[in-house]
């Protein structure tokens, strides 16, 4: 028996050509709801981690994990799973291709595969086996090797253009995955995600922009510093040197107290994003408090989000406590890396760096200068993802050791 939690929501979306409503989980994704509440378990659960590309299906006619979607985010969605796709003409050409070519061994890739290469037969202007491969690189199969696999899909695209079948099928889509979809999304969605010249009228007014802002995720981080809190708290006004101190962060022009114009280079996994936006800032001297407002686009993911500051004096004299408080939402592509372990895992590292940042520039005021081993440095995904295996390997063996201890 499904227990439904009083957060339970009810979407209405379309699957496979079906209107379905359902109630949901917040905490449901789609693979799950799919395969458990509509016995459609043509998406595979590989890797639930984004990674694999089995459980690959199409939102709004576009390639998307379900895996790290929420069903309840595709209210008003067009879900498209590998049996909705049985009498497309693509994915019968891709289907006979794969067979000609033994493109698949034991089929556990292939519905997530099948979706992807169609993404690409429909696109790629020609059959380029390079972009071939770069468009499959988040579909991993452990079984062909691959070359089968990019052979079908090359000869499908050379057979489609050879035919006058032009490129661009799925062109003029809106780019990103379930929710992200502001033609389809409900008024007040739409209102919180503007676009082209709304966008640009948003930026240069941030605050009415998110004024009923309301984060997805938050989380809480402190740091300490050693140097006095007025000294830090100080720096925090000085937007452009506690951005330098932010990997990946930027600004774009001279910022004002109370607004800044800049943005963030991210990326995750295979997507990148540069997202550039406008923020508005306010600070309390007397309370050593502040806030920052911001939003921000990249054309393909949309982010909203707020970072509220505490500088306190910290347990040492002549050092500071900060706490931050962050809170913000996701929109497209990167959306999908929204499994708050996984950002607090990503926060955890990116304060570190921002606290020895600060404390670097901090310190370069006097004689000494930033170390260039402190030196801020751009967001390294290797040097993040290394960090965080790490971590996660190192609590993994402390609880490996706690349990046979216990045992012993
Ligand atoms: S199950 Fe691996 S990407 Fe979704
Ligand atoms: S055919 Fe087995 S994982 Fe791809």
């Amino acid at each position: 028996m499904i227990v439904r939690t009083t957060d339970a929501r009810t979407i209405a979306l379309t699957v496979n050509g079906r209107a379905v409503s359902a109630t949901v989980e917040p905490r449901t994704h789609l693979a799950d709801f799919l395969r458990e509440d509509l016995n459609l378990t043509g998406a595979h659960l590989g890797c639930e981690h984004g990674v694999c590309g089995a459980c690959t299906l199409l939102v709004d006619g576009e390639p998307a994990r379900s895996c790290l979607t929420f069903a309840a985010t595709c209210d008003d969605a067009e879900i498209t799973t590998i049996e909705g796709l049985d009498d497309d003409e693509v994915t019968a050409e891709l289907r006979a291709a794969f067979n000609r070519e033994h493109a698949l061994q034991c089929g556990f890739c292939t519905p997530g595969m099948l979706v992807a290469a169609r993404d690409l037969a429909l696109r790629l202007p020609d059959a380029d086996e390079r972009r071939i491969r770069v468009g499959l690189a988040g579909n991993l199969c452990r079984c062909t090797g691959y070359a089968g696999i990019v052979k079908a899909i090359q000869s499908v695209i050379a057979e489609r253009r050879a035919r006058g079948v032009a490129p661009g099928g799925a062109g003029g889509r809106g780019l990103g995955p379930v929710g992200a979809r502001p033609s389809r999304a409900r008024p007040t969605e739409r209102a919180r995600t503007p676009a082209g010249p709304e966008r640009a009228a948003a930026a240069a007014a941030p605050a009415a922009f998110i004024q009923d802002f309301t984060p997805a995720h938050s989380f809480e981080q402190r740091f300490a510093v050693a140097f006095p809190p007025d000294e830090v708290f100080a720096l925090f006004g000085k937007v452009e040197e506690v951005a330098a101190c932010l990997p990946g962060a930027f600004v774009d022009a001279v910022p004002s107290p109370e607004r800044v114009e800049g943005g963030i280079r991210v990326k995750v996994g295979p997507i990148s994003a540069a997202f550039r936006g406008a923020a508005a800032i306010t600070r309390d001297e007397a309370s050593r408090e502040g806030r920052i407002l911001g939003a921000g686009a990249d054309g393909r993911s949309a982010a909203q989000g707020e970072v509220r500051y505490r500088v306190a004096q910290g347990a040492e004299p002549g050092t500071s406590e900060v706490a931050l408080a962050v809170g913000y939402t996701l929109k497209g592509p990167l959306a999908q890396f929204g499994r708050p372990g996984l950002v607090r895992d990503i926060a955890g590292r990116l304060t570190a760096d921002f606290a020895r940042n600060l404390e670097a520039k901090l310190a370069g005021r006097g004689d000494a200068g930033p170390t260039p081993a402190a030196a801020p440095s751009g967001l390294n995904p290797f040097r993040l993802v290394a960090g965080l295996l790490f971590g996660r390997l190192a609590s993994w063996l402390t609880r490996v050791r706690g349990s046979r201890g216990a045992s012993d």
